[in-house]
This record gives C-alpha cells, structure tokens and sequence, in this order.
C-alpha cells in the first residue's frame, strides 16, 4: 500500500531530521505514541475481516519496527553527538602552568617588609609597637625632646610647617619619630618598650634623600636601664636583621637634644666588590643614633630622673631595606612601578617570623 510506505517515508525523513533528543521524541510521539499515526493504523485493524487483518496487521507491524529502530539508532546517534560535544568543551589541559591570581599575584613592598621584620624581631625581646600621628605639634616634635627655642636643631630638620593658627602656633610634618617617644612616656608607665615604626617628612631630595622617609624609634625605660642594655639590643637586633652570626658596633660621641650622652652607632662592614657585607672586614658603616634619654626630656614627660632613666635609638628604614635587599635607589622606592615592586617586592603569605625566616625567599 503506497499510503503505509509514503507515511513510513516520512517518519523517517522526520527521524532523520531531528536535531535532538527532545525533537525526537515529538517525532516518536506522532508515530507510535497512543494517538499516533502508526498506532492510529493498528487500531484500524479490528475493523477488518480476517485475512485482511493477517496481511494489513505484518505490514503495519513491519512500518512500526522499522520506525522503532530508526528512532533507536537516532537517540543513539544524537546522545554520542552530545556527549562528543560536552567533553569538547570541558576540555582542559592540566599540562598547562596554572594562572597566577589574587594573592599570589600582589606584592609587598620593601618597606612594609622591614616593618614586618623589625616587629617580628623586637616582639621577641619584649618590644610593642607605638604609633603617633604624621602631623604633629611642635611641642612633641622639638620643644617636650628638649630642642630649645630657636635652637638651630630646629632649622637643621628642615621642617614642612603648615600655617600657624589663631594662636600662632604651628604644626608640622613630623621630622623624625622620636615625638612618639614622647606619647609613649607621657600615656605609659615605666617599664616601658617600645618601638615606633613610621613616615616621617624633611624638605630634602636628592639620590639618597626623599621629602617623605621611615624611621623606627626604639625606647626603654625603666629603673635601671643603662647604656650596657642599649649595646646589647643593638647587637641583637642588628645580628637577626641582617641575618649573620656576630655583628661589631662602633660607638662614636655625637649629639642630639633629647640624649644625654648621645653616640652614633658604626656596624663593621666590607665593601668587597661593592657590596656590603656585616660581619667582616676593615670598614665601618654608620647606622643609627643613640643614647641615653636626657633627664629634661623625661621631665618634660611626667617622669622623675631622679627615679626612671631610659635609651632611644632612632634608625632609617629606608637604608635598612637598601642595605639588607641590595636596592641602589631611593627614589625607586616611592615610584609606584609595578615592575620595580614585582621585581624587589616579597610575597604577601611569607609572613616574616624569627622561627621561619625573616626575609622568605
Ligand atoms: N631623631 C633622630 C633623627 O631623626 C634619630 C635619633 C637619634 C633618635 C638618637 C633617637 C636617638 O631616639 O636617641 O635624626
């Protein structure tokens, strides 16, 4: 019968059609599902007499089988399609180095490492850390350390002043850290020690100067604090700093307003090849100043000499990280090159501890 074959043609044009699993199953549904044109054939069966029932009903049935196993072989072919195409796209190559991303991709900065070093080296004598603000008065900054008026020390700091205000006072961009020596003296009681990491501002530039700079401030006081003390955690911490076994020191008179006696402090040195090494040599490199706090400054802080006697020492950040890391130029530091930092820069989780290492590779 040509309609049975002309429907058989169609279905499977519409089986060999069908894009995918779901339009498959339309088409499978319209053949052989309950109100289908194959399954509305069979249904006719039982209207027809015997032996046309016997010769209608094999070539139905031979239409309904080869419909069914088109239909199989389609979904068979659509779902290894699918397959083939998922697995394309989730494709991965694990060969491939794995991207760089968030915290592995920052850098910490020079500076902020030495910060991190110092911290981690005088927590472990004992230290804490004190801070003060960027802008101060110039009682903190000079008058409470003992730089009398219209003392050339004053001049010497090459000081950014803002405009005075309505009672003609002034404040500045603090010279050197040692005012937060001062807040420390005058909101702590004795034993105090601590020290204070910061920026501090001088109107200076060249190579080795910049108008904004990082001092640490060290600071002890208490009953019997002396000189011997001061040497002694000199040596450690330069010895733990610089990472070598024995360091030698050099103390040399020097002054400053608010020590009494005060001492600049030389770390022996070679300069082999132009590189400085601790620990060696004939040379001497001059690293920090010093002394033991004059009695007007622990006046002029609420403590009685009489009772409490204390040292300070005052060290350039900056320089310790160009002399530690081998970095040539100041200026370099506040650039804000990626390429530099990337470059000089320390990764962020190699936290810097006494037990694992300072300066992490
Ligand atoms: N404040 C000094 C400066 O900036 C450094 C200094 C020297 C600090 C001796 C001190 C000290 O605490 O005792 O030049």
């Amino acid at each position: 019968m040509t309609d049975i074959s002309a429907l058989q043609a169609s279905i499977l044009a519409d089986v060999a059609a069908a894009a995918d699993e779901a339009s498959l199953e339309t088409v499978r549904v319209g053949a052989l599902g309950k109100k289908g044109s194959v399954s509305a054939l069979l249904a006719g069966l039982g209207k027809m007499s015997p032996d046309e029932r016997k010769s209608e009903g094999a070539k139905i049935n031979l239409v309904k089988d080869a419909v069914a196993g088109a239909i199989a072989q389609r979904r068979a072919a659509l779902k290894e399609a699918a397959l083939e195409a998922r697995l394309a796209g989730e494709r991965l190559d694990v060969t491939l180095p794995a991207r760089e991303q968030g915290a592995s991709l920052g850098r910490v900065h020079p500076i902020s490492q030495v910060m991190d070093e110092l911290a981690a080296i005088f927590a472990d004598m004992g230290f804490s850390i004190a801070e003060g603000p960027d802008i101060e008065t110039d009682d903190y900054n000079f008058t409470k350390l003992n730089f009398p008026p219209d003392h050339p020390a004053r001049e010497m700091h090459d000081t950014f002043f803002f405009e005075p205000d309505a009672h003609g006072r002034r404040k500045l961009l603090r010279t050197h850290t040692s005012p937060v020596q001062v807040r420390a003296m005058l909101t702590k009681a004795p034993p105090i020690r601590v020290i204070c990491p910061g920026r501090t501002y001088r109107c200076d530039s060249d190579q080795t100067h910049t108008p904004m700079f990082h001092q640490v401030e060290g600071l002890v006081v208490d009953r019997s604090s002396h000189l011997g003390h001061l040497k002694w955690i000199l040596e450690e911490f330069l010895k733990a700093f610089f990472e070598t076994k024995s360091v030698s020191l050099r103390f040399r008179p020097s002054y400053f307003p608010f020590t009494e006696p005060s001492m600049e402090v030389d770390v022996r040195c070679s300069r082999k090849g132009g590189e400085i090494r601790f620990g060696e040599g004939d040379d001497w490199l001059e690293i920090l100043g010093c002394g033991m706090v004059h009695p007007n400054v622990l006046r002029n802080c609420g403590l009685d000499p009489a009772e409490y006697q204390g040292f300070a020492w005052g060290v350039g950040i900056d320089r310790l990280a160009m002399l530690k890391y081998g970095l040539p130029d100041l200026r370099a530091f506040f650039e804000a090159d990626v390429r530099w930092l990337k470059h000089y820069g320390f990764r962020p989780l190699d936290f810097p501890t006494l037990a694992g290492g300072l300066s992490a590779p």
